[in-house]
């Protein structure tokens, strides 16, 4: 090659890691989606502000996803609702921003239903609407000291969610007099032929029916003395799901808490139980097994938690897929109250979990929640990386391939005692670790080490864990590591572990440790994985 275009390559490639490094993005071309920390797998928005995820419905081969946005800083402000889609749950396409806030308020979180039978009246040309579910929240109200400023409202579009016309009679629920009433979720009940909404009253969820998305009518609440209450609830989410195997039906009910998660700030909770029509009620078994954990916590709080990481918050599940009847899919926005507004991204904040599959199984515990990662992120995977694990306790084993896009699946027969798992490092000592620890029978989340901690002291005071949820001695771990983020799903889908992390400079190695010798590795596979941007 000549050598002035040698000189020429050289200065293109200098200039583009640095801009990589510092999070800077010419202005002219937009976000990059190189820069740093940015995941490579993860939805985030090309830049500014994004908090939960809203509106999630399938329609029309396609799969929206709105979310919480503010277009003009990377830190909270006037709600928008922000909006992509994707064919495959995988890729995205990023799309104006579909509901901006007006006179009567922010536009906060919400859902969205196609309204097939035209129940709204907002049908055109015989195609049936999408139809928009969401709080106002009024921030003059709220400055006046006034406490009935969030109630709930509806927008519809006719073009496949492109644009959207907020209706005329809003709100369609007014505020009762309750200060944190918001984040309605909406679904078709069709055993009652109802829709049914339920939203988040401060410490408490409550149900409304409609039978044409205009008028509601309250029905009943729960949860005041049920399940974690340690801040506001918000984010509901209400569906039924056939259990594998058996034929019988089941409600999962997920109430996301801020602050007062397993291990501090915001996270997500569930229960099961039934809902008539009218009211939810917890399930016999699940409710005496949370008896049975509120006597065996220090502090008699019982609660079944989504995820126990610090990074998966306000998650709910896809309304209208084609096929919901044994399974949900869902997706929690990966960040934490507690820091999120200062971690240290230059262009954009925050990115969204990767899609879940909801399932609901009966066991030895009475009936519980199980998780995993959807398959189509398969199609991601490169070639299967080959390792044959020789570590010995002392001596970590390089695995010999990046840790940036990666995802493993680990079964270990257990020995009792001591820790095993994976350690991400890069050239400045800065280490990230996920594993198991025998003595604690939990699985571990350790960013404590792992780069940037200083711009929010609640980021990584401690390590993060999970109880082992499964019987017996078999640990079974699913990890996918994304540049900044690890999502780990354990106990074939029974425990889970979302958290992010900011190294100064991307980690490049990947180390398996185990600190005793008696344990036997049953299966381990291990996919670099293909960015989707
Ligand atoms: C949850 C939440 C919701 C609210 C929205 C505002 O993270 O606080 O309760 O609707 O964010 O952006």
């Amino acid at each position: 090659m000549h050598i002035q275009k040698l000189l020429t390559l050289f200065l293109a490639i200098t200039f583009l890691t640095t801009c990589k490094k510092e999070g800077i993005t010419d202005a002219n071309t937009g976000p990059t989606y190189q820069e740093q920390h940015r995941p490579q797998l993860h939805f985030s928005p090309p830049t500014q502000w994004m908090n939960d995820p809203n509106g999630m419905v399938f329609f029309d081969d396609e799969y929206h996803l709105f979310y919480q946005y503010y277009p003009d800083s990377t830190v909270w402000g006037p709600m928008h609702w922000g909006h992509a889609v994707s064919k495959d749950l995988t890729h995205w396409e990023h799309l104006p921003i579909a509901i901006a806030p007006d006179e009567k308020g922010y536009i906060f979180s919400g859902s969205a239903v196609v309204d097939w039978d035209n129940t709204s009246g907002f049908s055109k040309d015989g195609e049936p609407p999408l139809v928009a579910i969401f709080t106002y929240h009024d921030p003059e109200g709220e400055k006046s000291g006034a406490i009935d400023f969030q109630s709930q409202a509806i927008a519809y579009s006719n073009d496949r969610g492109r644009t959207w016309t907020k209706y005329e009679n809003n709100p369609v629920v007014p505020n009762p007099g309750i200060r944190d009433f918001r984040d309605p979720k909406v679904i078709w009940d069709a055993d009652n032929d109802q829709w049914v909404m339920v939203l988040a009253a401060q410490d408490q969820v409550m149900f409304y029916t409609s039978k044409d998305l205009k008028a509601w009518r309250y029905l009943s609440q729960f949860g005041k003395n049920r399940g974690a209450h340690g801040g506001v609830w918000e984010c509901p989410d209400l569906f039924p799901v056939t259990i594998s195997g058996t034929g019988a039906r089941k409600w999962v009910l997920l109430v996301s808490i801020n602050p007062g998660g397993p291990n501090g700030g915001s996270a997500t909770q569930y229960f099961i139980g039934d809902f008539d029509g009218l009211r939810f009620r917890l399930d016999p078994e699940f409710g005496a097994e949370m008896a049975r954990q509120a006597k065996k916590d220090s502090t008699g709080v019982a609660a079944s938690w989504v995820d126990y990481g610090r990074d998966n918050y306000a998650g709910v599940t896809w309304s209208d897929l084609p096929q919901e009847d044994a399974s949900r899919i869902f997706m929690g926005w990966m960040s934490n109250w507690d820091y999120a507004q200062v971690v240290p991204t230059a262009l954009w904040r925050s990115a969204m979990t990767l899609p879940r599959q909801f399932q609901v199984k009966e066991t030895a515990m009475g009936p519980r929640l199980f998780q995993n990662f959807v398959e189509e992120l398969r199609t991601l995977r490169g070639e299967q990386h080959e390792v044959d694990i020789t570590a010995s306790p002392g001596n970590p084993q390089d695995l010999g391939v990046s840790p940036q896009q990666l995802e493993i699946i680990l079964e270990v027969a257990t020995s009792n005692t001591g820790s095993f798992g994976f350690e991400l490092s890069n050239s400045k000592g800065e280490v990230y670790r996920v594993g198991y620890d025998a003595d604690a029978k939990a699985y571990f989340s350790d960013r404590t080490k792992s780069g940037k901690l200083d711009f929010s002291e609640k980021f990584a005071p401690s390590i993060h864990y999970a109880p082992k949820q499964l019987e017996g001695v078999l640990v079974n771990m699913h990890l996918i590591f994304d540049v900044s983020s690890v999502e780990l799903i354990a106990d074939d889908g029974l425990t889970a572990i979302t958290d992010v992390f900011f190294p100064s400079e991307d980690f490049t190695m990947i180390r398996f440790f185990k600190e005793e010798e008696g344990m036997g590795i049953q299966r381990l596979e291990v996919y670099p994985l293909e960015g989707i941007w």
